[in-house]
């Protein structure tokens, strides 16, 4: 089975090609990403109109390329897999036209694929992960703990009532007059910093409601920032450093209280896992307390390459293949119409106060 993926939901434009053969594991064959952030860091975060004509001129070159780099002849792929949401419906639109079309012309199925879906089978394409695991998923756009049962049965444990953490990280980094993007400037500066400066508020912990909020941590830090300004150097590493431990320690209590609900839900699980995903996975103080907390509580932490957990193709490709080997493709999909929402659990009810926030709210 060989699926070319199509991803353009945010400011990456890409695509790749994975194969699965019976009997091994599967394989990239290509992987192409073509970052915008260039474009977009002139004005401090994505400009959806900038990234839907970025799509549109990179994306020929980019799945090109793909299947170049793959070895792999149109003809011999047995599907095309494209994000059809949730994101910025310009790119979405990019993507999914230019996936239909290619599809339409080589004869090929089409798959609309959640993008979500994507991030959340990315540690079976890494790792052959069996289910059912835990998925943070901390990006951008989102922030939210899901359950994943199975190709197509997810369910969120958790989600932001505001912020999501990568947005949290670069509306501090902006406040502070850092570069965009922000999250790893943040982490940068809070490596000089003293964490015990500035006491800022650990939204949610201890509360029974399982949820995230960042908003008002934002607040104190603007609060913090405008109370020592002129800022200097240190003052806004030591803001960086109060802040990363806030959200390290609001982090752990909220996943704490998913891991012992998945204990208590799946006792035989022989060893339970939590995948991480998402750009703020990348931040060595968040993993290093995932890792910590997961080692405590017996589970095993999987953290998949960054080039995985951040937004790529290979995993839109994959989880066309899931689709594909579990007879979980839509026969309409030509007719799927972009969702720049697009919840992957349908069950839970949305969360009083989560607001279209983030570029891929
Ligand atoms: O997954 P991603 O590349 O794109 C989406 O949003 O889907 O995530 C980007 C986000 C940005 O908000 C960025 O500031 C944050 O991830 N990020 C980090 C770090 N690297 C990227 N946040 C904290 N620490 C980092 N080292
Ligand atoms: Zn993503």
């Amino acid at each position: 089975m060989r699926v070319l993926g199509i991803e353009t939901s945010c400011d990456e434009t890409a695509a790749s090609v994975v194969a699965l053969e019976a009997g091994q594991p599967p394989r990239i064959l290509s992987s192409t990403v073509f970052s915008q952030i260039e474009e977009h860091a002139a004005f401090g975060g994505v400009v959806p109109e900038i990234a839907a004509r970025a799509h549109v001129e990179a994306l020929d070159g980019i799945v090109e390329a793909a299947l170049e780099d793959s070895g792999v002849a149109l003809e011999d792929i047995d599907a095309i897999a494209a994000t059809a949401g949730p994101g910025l419906v310009g790119g979405l639109i990019v993507g999914l036209m230019t996936a239909k079309a290619i599809a339409a012309a080589a004869g090929k199925p089409l798959i609309a694929i959640n993008h979500l879906e994507g991030h959340a089978l990315t540690a079976r394409l890494t790792d052959g992960l069996e289910f059912p695991y835990l998925l943070l998923l901390v990006s951008g756009g989102h922030t939210q703990i899901v359950l994943v049962k199975g190709v197509g049965d997810y369910q969120r444990w958790a989600t932001t009532i505001d912020d999501a953490l990568g947005e949290a990280f670069d509306k501090t980094a902006k406040m502070l007059a850092l570069p965009y993007p922000g999250g790893p400037n943040v982490e940068k500066a809070a490596q000089s910093g003293d964490a015990t400066r500035f006491i800022f508020p650990r939204p949610m912990k201890g509360s029974a409601q399982p949820d995230f909020s960042f908003s008002g941590l934002k607040t104190s830090v603007r609060q913090a920032a405008t109370a020592v300004a002129p800022l200097s150097d240190q003052d806004v590493a030591d803001i960086c450093a109060s802040f990363q431990a806030a959200v390290a320690d609001t982090l752990s209590d909220r996943v704490k209280r998913v891991l012992a609900r998945f204990r208590a839900e799946f006792p035989d699980t022989a060893v339970p896992a939590l995948v991480v995903a998402g750009g703020v996975a990348a931040n060595k103080q968040i993993r290093a307390m995932l890792e910590k907390l997961c080692a405590k509580n017996g589970f095993a932490f999987i953290a998949p390459p960054m080039a995985l957990c951040t937004d790529n193709a290979a995993m839109i490709a994959w989880a066309g293949i899931e689709r594909l080997r579990a007879d979980l493709v839509e026969p309409d999909a030509f007719d799927f119409v972009p969702r720049s929402r697009w919840p992957l659990d349908s069950v839970s009810a949305p969360v009083v106060g989560s607001g279209r926030r983030g570029a891929k709210a």
